[in-house]
């Protein structure tokens, strides 16, 4: 037999081969000591040495290289750009509640819903809700296949390779214990020490520190090169599932055990109760341990234990009816406000922030807060100078308290709510407006520039380019600066000429671009793309399109509604026409869900004439906002009305209303000519039947009613 050349000592090929598969073992032993036991028992040197007895063989035997090998999780190359993977099961967010009252009424609610009477109990599983970004593992007989991200909740991103290097997430699962298929979703995130020793490499290397474990657990998960995401040191907690062949559970609880047998990590503090009281002990006690955990949680996730109740539940379009985050506090801290800056908002809101001394809160540094509206400044009496409490939450921006007036030691001004714009120098007028924060009216002060404030017009473009509007891709907040400046655009509609004027004088590209001539290659190469998808986003949905105008108060789901209506763009241009009609006006308020304000406010962008231009000149330079025809599938009972009367067996009427909405009908609350179904429960109205049979609407009793509705 071959003896070896340069691992002396060795033996035989066979025996290095036993050797290896030892180096293997042992390292996977260790590997599940120390990321599921969270119990090392061997310090990080005796680690890696045991990684490089590994590596030195695997490098003079390459044929020897099993993928049980540690190595082999980072197998591949990077690549250019993520694929997508599609999410057979959505991935959702999750309902939040902040305190006892609101958990009562989320399991109240599920009592109504399942008919569950007030004095029998419900299974509830508690666990830490683990702040870092969830993923999908998808196995196919016992072998990891997929590795995705959340993404939008319906696609996410493919990063398997990167996936592969987490060493807590098993490799391959024995299969003949596992469902031939079996996607494992939980979280991906970064423990603090590991958290903070990156940071100190990245600055080491003058790049940015990430601002909290969530970030850096993101960034990490997202790099091209598997290698890269190898060197983090990520972890995985799992918590759900997403499709599989089978379940060999009814219950969460012991799904999760059943995880854990399979090698998957979940956390340990974890337990199933049958009251609320019992839920709230669990929270204080986590809360407790909160600080000495090593990795960030920002609440804790009650569930129903039972699956065949979830799946009555359902989910709305956002969440899982069966569960509810349990939020923990917002985390605070003191620091001093070295100056208070104006930002000119979209619609011209001048929104005071304040510049404190940086400071850490929950993982992340801080040195800019809002202070909502002047009006509270004066109210809470903030003054620069001060030592405030500052609260983050999430990612919400960061918001100022409170003063704490004790700390005043010297004279410190007031601070007088601006007359005046700070950047167009137009005057600046009190308005009541909605506050997306409290979703009261609050005195907010505006600069009334409108079209002539430069501010207002990078915010409009900066919105009009964003996700939810036109989307263009490589168009984000630094290049709007950027082209604002150099007065390449000035309004959206500059957008879609951009490529023309570079056409016609490509130097004007780089001349103002700061940096050495040899970027110029880059600039290039990165404008062309630019156009490329200025033009792939040249057609447009018509709800995006009416988003994307910046219409005051009007958001994207009421842009829906409103699209759905007037399903083009000319139809709207000639309903809301120069000189107002009252019908129009009327006509957009008698669709529900639009508001007086939205109407008004939709209707004078179309009158005046400037605002109105904007569309024409849109449409002019190219941009085709579609026919509004959004794709809604077909039921049986679609777009029908329908109405029950007494009570039913087999469901409660929220779950009755939940089936009728999934299936496109609507449950109304009272009988006239439009409806048209009348379902009759256990004592009915006979009154509302005797109605239903004369204004000729089909009355179905229960059973009928499931039989034809299921067929
Ligand atoms: S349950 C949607 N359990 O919370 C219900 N989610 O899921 C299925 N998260 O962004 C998931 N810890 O990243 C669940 N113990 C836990 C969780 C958890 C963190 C996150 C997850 C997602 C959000 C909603």
């Amino acid at each position: 037999m071959k003896k070896l050349k340069s691992a002396e000592g060795l033996g035989s090929e066979l025996e290095v081969k036993d050797k290896l598969s030892n180096l293997y073992s042992e390292v996977k032993k260790h590997d599940d000591l120390y990321y599921k036991k969270h119990n090392p028992v061997i310090s990080d040197n005796e680690y890696d040495e045991l990684r490089r007895s590994i590596d030195k063989i695997e490098k003079d035997f390459p044929l020897l290289i099993s993928s049980l090998s540690p190595s082999s999780r980072v197998g591949a190359n990077p690549s250019e750009k993520f694929g997508k993977i599609k999410h057979s099961v959505p991935m959702l967010s999750i309902q939040n509640a902040k305190n006892k009252e609101e958990i009562i009424s989320w399991s109240d609610g599920l009592k109504n819903f399942l008919r569950i009477e007030d004095n029998i109990s419900i299974d509830y599983v508690a666990e830490p809700k683990i702040d870092g970004l969830s993923a999908s593992i998808i196995y196919v007989d016992g072998v990891l296949k997929v590795g995705a991200t959340r993404g939008n909740g319906s696609l996410g991103e493919d990063v398997t390779e990167n996936i592969k290097t987490i060493r807590g997430i098993p490799l391959t699962i024995d299969k003949n214990k596992a469902p031939k298929i079996l996607e494992i979703r939980g979280e991906v995130y970064m423990s603090h020490d590991n958290f903070y020793a990156l940071n100190r490499t990245q600055e080491l290397e003058g790049k940015e520190p990430f601002k909290n474990p969530r970030n850096a657990a993101a960034g990490s998960l997202k790099q091209l090169d598997p290698k890269e995401t190898a060197k983090r040191s990520l972890e995985f907690f799992a918590y759900a599932w997403g499709s599989t062949s089978s379940l060999p559970y009814d219950n969460h609880y012991d799904l999760m055990i059943f995880f854990k047998e399979l090698g998957f990590p979940i956390n340990s503090h974890f337990g199933v109760f049958e009251t609320i009281d019992e839920l709230l002990v669990f929270y204080n006690n986590v809360l407790e341990k909160r600080p000495s955990l090593g990795y960030d949680i920002d609440g804790i996730v009650y569930k129903i234990n039972r699956l065949d109740w979830r799946e009555r539940l359902q989910s709305t379009d956002h969440h899982p009816r069966w569960a509810i985050a349990h939020k923990f506090p917002a985390e605070r801290a003191v620091t001093k406000i070295i100056d208070i800056d104006i930002q000119v908002g979209r619609t011209g809101v001048l929104t005071p922030v304040a510049r404190l001394q940086p400071i850490s809160i929950g993982g992340a540094l801080i040195s800019n807060a809002s202070l909502h509206n002047f009006e509270e400044i004066q109210r809470k009496d903030i003054r620069i100078g001060d030592m405030v409490w500052v609260q983050r939450a999430g990612d919400v921006i960061p918001q100022v308290i409170s003063a704490i007036k004790e700390k005043r030691l010297e004279n410190l001004s007031v601070i007088d709510a601006p007359s005046h714009c700070p950047v167009c120098g137009s005057i600046a007028e009190k308005e009541l407006v909605l506050s997306g924060n409290t979703k009261k009216y609050e005195k907010y002060i505006r600069c009334m520039g409108g079209f002539s404030c430069d501010a207002q017009a990078i915010e409009r473009i900066k919105h009009f380019s964003s996700k939810a509007a036109f989307d263009i891709e490589g168009l984000g907040q630094k290049q709007i600066d950027d082209y604002f400046i150099n007065k390449m655009i000035k309004s959206p509609v500059d957008i879609f000429f951009l490529e023309d004027r570079y056409k016609s004088n490509p130097p004007s590209f780089w001349q103002y671009t700061s940096g050495p001539k040899e970027k110029i290659g880059t600039i290039k190469e990165s404008a062309l793309k630019l156009f490329k998808s200025i033009d792939d986003r040249r057609e447009v949905d018509l709800d995006r399109f009416l988003f994307a105008l910046g219409i005051r108060h009007l958001g994207l789901s009421t842009a829906s509604l409103i699209a759905n209506h007037y399903k083009s763009i000319k139809v709207m241009l000639d309903t809301f026409s120069v000189e107002r009609s009252s019908s129009s006006l009327e006509d957009l308020q008698s669709l529900g869900g639009v508001g007086e304000k939205v109407a008004i406010s939709i209707t004078e962008f179309f009158e005046n004439s400037e605002t109105r231009s904007l569309v024409i000149e849109l449409i002019e330079s190219g941009v085709v906002v579609k026919k509004f025809n959004r794709e809604i599938k077909e039921t049986k009972i679609s777009n029908k009305i329908i109405l029950i009367t007494g009570s039913l067996q087999s469901m409660s009427r929220a779950e009755a209303k939940v089936k009728i909405e999934i299936l496109g009908a609507k449950l109304s609350s009272s009988l006239s000519k439009k409806t048209d179904f009348l379902i009759a429960g256990i004592k009915p109205t006979l009154s509302k039947i005797e109605k239903a049979k004369e204004l000729g609407v089909k009355v179905f009793l229960e059973d009928e009613w499931n039989n034809y509705i299921n067929e």
